[in-house]
């Protein structure tokens, strides 16, 4: 039996890292794929013959499914999220979780009136070099973690996410998101306050293109990023070093959809390269879901409570931005 997914949305993500990871995972298949455009439909179906690609959403949610993965531009992760949940279909929403606030709300009540399991994509989380980094610092071989400074940088130009009606955030949304779970895994802990500038602040169409921002993890551990929508064409940069007590750790790369990376250890015996086995961060995502799907908790970091924190901490950024780099105190609690 393999596990048969619906993916909503077949742009750009599902193209290129989603129907790969599932045609090369001999326990996962393909059921059905809804779009509005029915020129993507057409590309798919040659690829994925038997596959069943519609507009229809109800005659998709009628297609004998074992899990939904939500993966349309922000704004519409609510409603499609909401309509599988009720449906008791186990539901996978791409990040971030929503475009708002309410929307994340509403996918969280939805998933607690649904007896499915729902999770939220965060494939940089099943990436191997930032899982092999997080479990160095925390076995405390570098001393104590003090910060991480981080670059995700992007060219985003006429899209949907330069839109705030389509998208909510803009690069906080879309790049941001990644330091910031970094950070939550490498310290173990939630941020407890943060601040930001940036580009646009505070419009009510468009969405931000540039941010630098600092958050703080309780006493003494902090986060400083910088993302951007601002690079050339093709050009994307991943990178950030944690810096310890005894050591640090610069890692690049490992943010990007290729599964790849690189960790180059710097301490008191001299630098080397971390080499983890790399593995497909969206099969390994889809082999989580399944588990879920067949009645394992849903890991707490992937947890729909977990992606609306960290969507309440990304719109805080935004009302930073948009007040000046004013510092805004966050709760939220501390990581189980
Ligand atoms: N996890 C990751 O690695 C990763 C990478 C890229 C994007 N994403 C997320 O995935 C989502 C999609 O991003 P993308 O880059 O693929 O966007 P995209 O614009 O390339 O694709 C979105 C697709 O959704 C379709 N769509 C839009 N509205 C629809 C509707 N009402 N009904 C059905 N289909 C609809 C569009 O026609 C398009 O094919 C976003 O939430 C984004 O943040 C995640």
């Amino acid at each position: 039996m393999t596990f048969r997914i619906g993916i909503v949305g077949a742009g750009f993500l599902t193209r290129q890292s989603l129907l790969p990871a599932i045609a090369e995972a001999g326990d996962l298949s393909l059921a059905a794929v809804l779009d509005r455009d029915p020129e993507t439909l057409r590309a798919v179906a040659a690829g994925f013959p038997g596959v069943w690609c519609g507009t229809d959403s109800r005659e998709f949610l009628r297609t004998p499914l074992d899990g939904v993965h939500v993966a349309t531009p922000n704004r519409r992760h609510a409603e499609f999220a909401c309509r599988a949940l009720a449906r008791g279909i186990p539901t996978l929403v791409e990040k971030p979780l929503a475009d708002t606030v309410d929307g994340g709300q509403w996918i969280l009540r939805a998933a607690m009136a649904s007896g499915a399991p729902a999770m939220v994509g965060y494939m940089s989380r099943y990436n191997a070099y930032n899982r092999a980094v997080v479990e160095l610092v925390r076995s405390g071989r570098l001393g104590t973690p003090r910060s991480i400074t981080a670059s995700h940088l992007g060219h985003r130009q006429g899209d949907w996410r330069n839109r705030r009606a389509d998208s909510g955030l803009g690069c906080l949304g879309d790049l941001a998101i990644y330091p910031l779970l970094t950070a939550t895994d490498v310290f173990g802990a939630a941020p407890t306050a943060c601040r930001a500038t940036g580009y646009p602040g505070g419009d009510p169409e468009r969405t931000d293109i540039y941010v630098e921002a600092t958050l703080w993890f309780g006493d003494g551990l902090r986060l400083q990023l910088e993302s951007s929508f601002t690079e050339p064409p093709g050009v994307g940069v991943s990178r950030y070093t944690v810096v310890c007590e005894q050591g640090l750790v610069v890692v690049r790369d490992s943010w990007a959809m290729n599964s790849g990376g690189s960790v180059l250890v710097c301490d008191e015996q001299g630098r080397r390269w971390l080499r983890p086995e790399p593995v497909d961060p969206y099969v390994a995502q889809y082999r989580t879901f399944a588990a879920s799907a067949a009645g394992a908790p849903v890991p707490a970091e992937v947890s729909i409570p977990r992606a609306l924190r960290d969507l309440r901490v990304l719109h805080a950024l935004e009302r930073s931005v948009a007040n000046g780099g004013v510092r805004l105190a966050l709760s939220g609690g501390q990581n189980p």
